[in-house]
């Protein structure tokens, strides 16, 4: 079946299976493989992309029903170059080991700043507890979130 989408404020026009997943579907059809494949379960979280601007995990969206949404993947975040704040709070506070989890973590760190600019740290937390770490002890991942949410704050 044919459809229509935007992926990163881009439109992409495609023929995709009635089963095909919107993970596949982006990293194969695409070709934006920032996303991650863990569990195709609905698990892990590492797929997880924005639709419409809230968080999904794309392992348990079939690609035909993203016909007309706005897809933002980890491939989106930066703008101009300059990393988004999630991006950079990763990077300051060293929240990445084998980075299976990250793209997935970051978009979902961005949903629940998005939702509460000022949280607290049961918030973020409880936000990416659907967001499975096998590396991290996830501490630097809450600080790096924490970061994000005070460099937002300041307007960056
Ligand atoms: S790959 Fe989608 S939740 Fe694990
Ligand atoms: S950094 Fe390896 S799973 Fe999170």
């Amino acid at each position: 079946m044919d459809i229509a989408l935007w992926v990163n404020e881009e439109e992409v026009k495609l023929s995709v299976a009635p089963d095909a997943l919107l993970i596949d579907t982006l990293r194969e059809a695409v070709g934006l493989t920032g996303s991650k494949k863990g569990c195709a379960t609905g698990d892990c979280g590492a797929c997880t992309v924005l639709m419409d601007g809230l968080p999904v995990t794309s392992c348990l969206v079939l690609s035909a029903t993203a016909q007309g949404k706005e897809i933002v993947t980890i491939e989106g975040l930066a703008v101009d170059g300059h990393l988004h704040p999630v991006q950079q709070g990763f990077v300051d506070f060293g929240a990445v080991q084998c980075g299976y989890c990250t793209p997935g973590m970051i978009m979902m760190a961005t949903a629940v700043l998005a939702e509460e600019p000022h949280p607290t740290e049961a918030q973020i937390r409880t936000g990416l507890a659907g967001n499975l770490c096998r590396c991290t002890g996830y501490s630097k991942i809450i600080a790096a979130v924490n970061s994000a949410a005070l460099m937002i704050g300041e307007g960056a």
